[in-house]
């Protein structure tokens, strides 16, 4: 059992005390180690943060946790159907989804999801990075295995954008808004981005990787210069910081709740709760993508997730992928 692993076992009997002392004979004896590795692990919790006290000839006390995304720290809040049944934990990685990869890749059972406190090299869309500093964010990868089609992947994206949405008003009590198809706003301001890929043969999905950023409490300093689009955080635009550990809960009980949903009864739903918060229909707007860019006003969704404009020439153009921004002034 790794170090980790120790330390989630401890974290674990702690809150199973609901504040009161346990003992060092105890956490030794659950364990399965000697009293002096139990003082060396509480050593190690004490530096991550852990207010503990000792007390003496009686044991160990939790005063405070600082906001982790330790497994432990997340287990309970969930009611766990599916997603998060399993969660693996970083402190720092390359990118959660290169790791939910190779963990899909060697059997992970569905639903298992990938948190880092930290990441190297985290992806964006079309092969941008998502900086990733560590203490502030949350960014999570979810593995799913859903018996679809390719073509359906892009279903998730709405999922995932959908559940966002949810967790930031249940969190912040703001209303977010989403930008066709993939990004979470609040004013305007980008605070979460969607990554998911797909392993897939020609007509069946191996496993999906949903790849979830939220910029939680980052600050105005921790954003490069050269944003494409202005982005933001939650604390931020609530002008207070959030709990990475509440919004994470609440973002994989969304989850868990809108893929039971999916699954019993398709996109149709899943496609409803996410146009609770899309507010370009009938606005004009710009789409650029690889067929080259369009204006147009927006008349809505097809049932496919398809964004439909009305051109200038009163032709309906159905745009299957690519950026969406408002003009101004209509
Ligand atoms: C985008 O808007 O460009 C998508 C950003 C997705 C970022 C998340 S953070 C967790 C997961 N791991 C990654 O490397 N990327 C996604």
């Amino acid at each position: 059992m790794s170090q980790q692993d120790r330390q989630l076992q401890i974290l674990k009997l702690f809150y199973q005390q609901q504040g009161a002392c346990l003992s060092g004979a105890e956490i030794s004896r659950v364990l399965g180690v000697s009293r002096t590795a139990v003082w060396k692990y509480i050593e190690q919790l004490r530096a991550l943060g852990y207010r503990i006290e000792a007390v003496t000839a009686r044991g160990y006390v939790l005063h405070g946790s600082p906001d982790l995304l330790l497994p432990a720290e997340i287990r309970n809040a969930l009611e766990a159907e599916l997603i998060g049944r399993e969660l693996v934990y970083f402190a720092e990685t390359d990118s959660t989804n290169d790791r939910a990869h190779a963990l899909a890749r060697e059997g992970a059972v569905e639903g298992t999801v990938v948190i880092a406190d930290a990441q190297i090299s985290g992806k964006g869309r079309l092969g941008r990075c998502w900086v990733s500093p560590p203490g502030v964010n949350l960014y999570a990868s979810i593995i799913l295995r859903p018996s679809i089609a390719p073509w359906q992947a892009p279903q998730l994206t709405f999922l995932s954008a959908a559940a966002v949405a949810r967790a930031i008003t249940e969190i912040t009590r703001l209303r977010p808004t989403v930008k066709w198809p993939n990004d979470v706003l609040l004013s305007g301001r980008k605070v979460a981005g969607l990554l998911n890929e797909l392993d897939a043969e020609t007509e069946r999905i191996r496993y999906l990787v949903l790849g979830i950023g939220v910029n939680i409490n980052m600050t105005s300093d921790q954003f490069p210069a050269d944003l494409r689009f202005p982005a933001s955080s939650l604390a931020l635009e609530t002008g207070g910081r959030i709990s990475r550990r509440l919004l994470a809960c609440a973002l994989l009980r969304q989850m868990d709740k809108l893929y039971a949903l999916y699954l019993a009864e398709g996109f149709e739903p899943i496609l409803q709760a996410w146009q609770d918060y899309f507010d370009l229909t009938g606005k004009q707007v710009e789409v650029s993508g690889q067929e080259g860019t369009s204006r147009g006003r927006v008349l809505g969704l097809d049932g496919e997730g398809a964004l439909l404009l009305r051109l200038a020439d009163a032709s309906i153009k159905r745009v299957l992928a690519g950026d969406v921004r408002p003009l101004q002034g209509f």
